[in-house]
This record gives C-alpha cells, structure tokens and sequence, in this order.
C-alpha cells in the first residue's frame, strides 16, 4: 500500500509525541512537544550572521543554509528529548507563508521523515504556529482569548474563539509592525535584524521627536492599525535633518520611534479586550520579543485586570515549537497531509 493510501488509516493517539519542523526565513528550527504543550527538545539554528552581510535575508542563502542545518538541528532534538524516530507520532511542518525555497527544505525534509517512519504528515501555517506558542507558555490556556499578532508579516488583534477559530477584531491596514522596525533600522543604518537592534539603541535614546499619532484621527476599523503613515514620518525626518546638514539622534529616533508604534499596539489592544467579553490576552510574533512592548503590555494588563500570556522571547520569533504546538491540534483533527504536500509563500491566515 502506498503512503498516500496509508494516511487514510492513521490513527489518532492521545497524548502524541510531535516533531514540528520550521524553515520558513532564516532559523532552520527542529522542536519535540508531547501534546501540544510540553516542549521536549527545542533546536534553532539560524542563518541570521549570514543575511546580516547582506542587510536583511538573501532568500537563496536561506535554502542553502536551511539544507546545511536540518539534519543536524533534527538529531541535535532527538539526542536532546534522548528519543529516536521511532517515539515521534507525527511530523509537523510549516508548509507556508514563508520564501519558497526556505520553505522547500523543511517540507521536503519533513515529508522524507513521514514517508521513511510511516507516521503522519501535518502541514502547519506559520501564522497559527506562532499564536499556537501562547500554549506552550501557559499549559491551561484555553480559548476564548484574544491574541495581538505583532510579526513580521502580520500585525492583527484576533479573537481565537476556539483552538481552530480566528476573529479578526483589528488588523494593520498598510504595513506590519515588524516590517516598519526593519524599515526604520534600514533609514538608521542599523544592521539587520532590524528590530533587536532598534529596541537596543532606542534604550539609549528618548521619546523627544514629534512624530505623528497613528490613532488620532484615524478613518479604519475600531480596532485597526496603520504603520505607513509613521514609517514615512520617521524616514522623512531622518533625511530632512540629513539635508540640513543636522546630525541624526539616532538613539532618539529609536525611542521616539519605538513609542509610537508599540504605543498603538497596546491602546488598541486594551480597548478589544475593554470592550469585548475576553479577559485574556496573550501575545504573539516577533515584535512580541521586544522588551518595550513586553514591560508596557504586563503594566496596562495588571492596570485593567487582563490576565497576559507572554510566551518567552525565544518563542515568540521563529521556532519549532510552536509548529509542534499547532501540529498537535491539526493532528487531533487528522488533518494529515500525503506526499504531494508543496510548500506555499503566501497562505492567507483563516
Ligand atoms: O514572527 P517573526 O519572527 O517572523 C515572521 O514575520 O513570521 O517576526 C520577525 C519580525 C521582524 O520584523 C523583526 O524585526 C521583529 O519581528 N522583531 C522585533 C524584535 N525581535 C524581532 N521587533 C522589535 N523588537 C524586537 N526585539
Ligand atoms: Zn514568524
């Protein structure tokens, strides 16, 4: 019987043992979690000094980098959870958003483990693995909640109503946060990854430089953002001094910069959860590593008496974790893939 036939008969265990599998950027991340919630192993090569020549991720190296790293990361959490291939119950993978060819490396990986064990093959959305990360921090979470998705690529408040239901209560309606960091780090030269390296400067610097306040005014939905607006406001700043001859603050940039966007995520998020029936927030996405945004968030959470899910910082940039984390309620639903599973750099977020 072939694989694809085989699928068809899995069965689904209680308490699985799952390996979720990342290559979407620029971390090659292999992780071990039984059910859902126990991280087990937890394995993150990445390939960031490599683009950080370059100034941001060169797609090309990422898949060269990504086929170097996967064995080793996929062994390295074997010999860690002191398991072999035969204690998995299934293998998740990020099968999109993500570069192509990145993607390629972990799916195909993935898919030769499920094919070679005779396990089952869970495709995963990046997005969902990364608001599935609040489960592994807080191992009673359970939906209702709202989730502040503050990626790279994403930038939404969310009502996650059940494990597989997401509400859009707001969302970015031009840039993600994340994508306006990495553009204002690029205007102030900074090296990439763009947002570390503003959090870090911006603790240098403070909050002087006017810039313009993304919510008053503001013509979108109740809950939505915009982060253009301020992005060119700062770049347009940043080049106007420049032309006058001014020598750039730059920490102050950061600062200034840094308050105003994390600023909105934090109003807009205190005002759906005042306004709605949910009493927890939890976080998720890269930005969610920004120390700022962390301090801010627990201090109007404690203020309002909202109950914070803060997965730690490791796990709310790009990890297998939280793959697994997903996988493991994609796995209780059998949605399994068969062999023919592709990769996808754009899948929108249901
Ligand atoms: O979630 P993520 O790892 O990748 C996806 O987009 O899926 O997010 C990456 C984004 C980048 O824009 C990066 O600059 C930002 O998260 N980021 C940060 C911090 N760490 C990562 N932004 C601000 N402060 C940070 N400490
Ligand atoms: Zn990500």
């Amino acid at each position: 019987m072939s694989y694809n036939d085989k699928i068809k008969g899995f069965s689904i265990k209680e308490n699985p043992i799952i390996m979720g599998i990342e290559s979407s950027c620029d971390e090659t991340a292999v992780s071990i979690v039984r059910n859902g919630r126990e991280i087990l192993a937890d394995e993150i090569i990445s390939s960031a000094t490599e683009h950080a020549k370059f100034g941001g991720v060169v797609p090309e190296i990422a898949s060269r980098m990504h086929t170097e790293a996967i064995l080793a990361a996929t062994k390295n959490a074997l010999t860690s959870a002191e398991m072999t291939l035969d204690d998995i119950d299934a293998f998740a993978v990020t099968e999109g958003a993500g570069l192509m060819g990145a993607l390629l490396v972990g799916v195909s990986f993935a898919k030769a483990l499920a094919f070679s064990t005779e396990k089952p093959l869970v495709p995963v959305s990046h997005i969902r693995g990364h608001i599935a990360a609040a489960y592994l921090t807080d191992k009673t979470l359970k939906p209702p909640f709202i989730t502040l998705l503050a990626s790279g690529g994403h930038t939404a408040i969310l009502a996650v109503d059940d494990e597989y239901t997401l509400r859009p209560l707001g969302s970015t309606l031009d840039d993600a946060v994340g994508e306006a960091f990495d553009k204002v780090a690029r205007v102030l030269k900074l090296p990439y990854p763009g947002g570390p390296n503003i959090e870090r400067l911006a603790r240098e610097g403070q909050n002087v430089i006017k810039l313009p306040q993304m919510l008053k005014g503001y013509s979108g939905g109740k809950y939505d953002l915009s982060y253009s607006g301020l992005k060119t406001a700062v770049i347009n700043y940043v080049h106007g001094e420049e032309q006058k001859g001014n020598a750039v603050n730059k920490a102050d940039v950061a600062a200034s910069f840094q308050t105003a966007a994390i600023g909105a995520l934090i109003t807009r998020t205190v005002e759906a959860v005042k306004e709605t029936e949910y009493t927890t927030v939890a976080v998720s996405g890269g930005v969610g590593a920004n120390g700022y945004l962390r301090d801010k968030l627990s201090q109007a959470a404690s203020e309002n008496g909202i109950k914070l899910v803060l997965p730690e910082k490791r796990y709310c940039t790009d990890n297998g974790a939280m793959i697994a984390a997903e996988g493991y309620l994609q796995y209780k639903k059998g949605n399994f893939a068969d062999l023919s599973l592709n990769a996808k750099a754009v899948l929108p977020l249901k």
